[in-house]
């Protein structure tokens, strides 16, 4: 799908310029899950512009199907991104005074499509959020948020789906949840890019590429994957296990799954 090559983004500010990447090669096929880490100010931001059609190399070759990105001019880079891109990103961009509808359906509305509120209305149900379609975002906690951000990504059904920091700022339980829908729409045939600070969310993906002053330093296969289903189950039973072990202390009789009511 995507084939980067020898990739350099300089970035001029006055007579300072710094070099974001550094000469990239990087490879990602169709139904890939890939977890781009690595320090902070190593390039990874600038390499998910670049993935994305946001933003071109200054030097260097990028195809996405074939087409080459390095020379499309603003038009043809905003044409690709509506074709095939859906986008998440932390702080997750939503309007505030808008309904989780109309967030969704929004970039529809640009794109002229039809079927929007249908396809709105879909994405909501997909991410699990069928019941708060009418909700403002500060209306919804910060994982729900970041939900409706996802429906968004993926209600135009995208060939690639990029992340950065998507469960950045959120519980555990929530990242989990973000990453369950990630790894469901990969089950699906989706190719999911991501990038993420925290290992213990990169090994959700399938591969691993650690980026460090604007190169690729290491790329790997992930052995021991995680899955989210699992991971959210064992989480539901050590909060249950924790509800027993403080019923016992206090001689509280309440049965776990009322005390456990919002979550
Ligand atoms: N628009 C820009 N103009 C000038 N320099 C930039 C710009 N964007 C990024 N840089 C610089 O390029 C380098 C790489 O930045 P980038 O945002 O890609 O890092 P990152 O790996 O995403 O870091 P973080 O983990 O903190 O998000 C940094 O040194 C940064 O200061
Ligand atoms: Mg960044």
């Amino acid at each position: 799908m995507l084939h980067i090559r020898d990739v350099r983004k300089i970035y001029t500010m006055g007579d300072q310029t710094v070099q974001a990447l550094d000469g990239i090669d990087l490879d990602i096929f169709d139904g890939e899950m890939v977890a781009i880490m690595g320090p902070s100010g190593s390039g990874k931001s600038t390499l998910m512009h670049i993935i994305g059609c946001l933003d071109t190399p200054t030097e260097g070759s990028y195809k996405f199907d074939d087409e080459e990105v390095s020379e499309m001019d603003e038009v043809q880079l905003a044409d690709i991104r509506n074709r095939k891109i859906g986008f998440v990103f932390q702080g997750f961009n939503l309007l505030s005074r808008t309904s989780a509808l109309e967030n969704v359906e929004l970039p529809m509305v640009y794109g002229k499509i039809p079927d929007r509120r249908e396809r709105a209305v879909a994405a909501l149900e997909r991410v699990g959020l069928g019941n708060r379609i009418d909700h403002k975002p500060n209306e919804l906690s910060g994982g729900q948020q970041q939900r409706v951000a996802i429906a968004r990504a993926i209600a135009m059904a995208p060939r690639l789906i990029l992340a950065d920091e998507p469960t950045g700022n959120l519980s555990s339980q929530q990242s989990e949840e973000i990453m369950q829908i990630f790894q469901e729409l990969n089950d699906e045939g989706g190719t999911v890019v991501m990038v993420t600070h925290e290992p213990d969310i990169g090994r959700h993906c399938k591969r691993m590429v650690t980026i460090k002053d604007g190169r690729v330093l290491e790329d790997e296969l992930i052995k021991d994957r995680l899955n989210a289903t699992i991971e959210l189950a064992r989480l539901a039973a050590e909060r249950e296990l924790e509800l027993e072990r403080r019923a016992n202390r206090t001689g509280n009789t309440l049965k776990p799954a009322q005390a456990l009511e919002p979550v």
